[in-house]
């Protein structure tokens, strides 16, 4: 994964996204923010957050269901720039 940031809406934070982010979770995580989470694959949607700008990729698509705008963190890979409701 190339170097890229998350936004996040609330705080106006810049947060880095490296190459051992292996998804947004652990972006989020790796800085010491806690959202909630379960299965950590896509499967139960309890991650899901909102998209403000910008776009994710999923490497699968997952089965949780997603309306508009919304994204699951633990498995959508971040590769520009970012802004998430948070
Ligand atoms: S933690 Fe279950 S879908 Fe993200």
């Amino acid at each position: 994964m190339s170097c890229a940031f998350v936004i996040l809406r609330s705080s106006g934070q810049r947060l880095e996204c490296t190459a051992d982010h292996p998804n947004l979770l652990t972006t989020l995580e790796a800085h010491n923010l806690c959202i909630e989470f379960q299965c950590r694959e896509g499967y139960c949607g309890l991650c899901r957050t909102r998209l403000i700008k910008g776009e994710v990729h999923y490497t699968e698509k997952p089965l949780a269901f997603l309306q508009k705008g919304e994204i699951l963190p633990c498995c959508c890979l971040v590769t520009e720039e970012i802004e998430i409701e948070l």
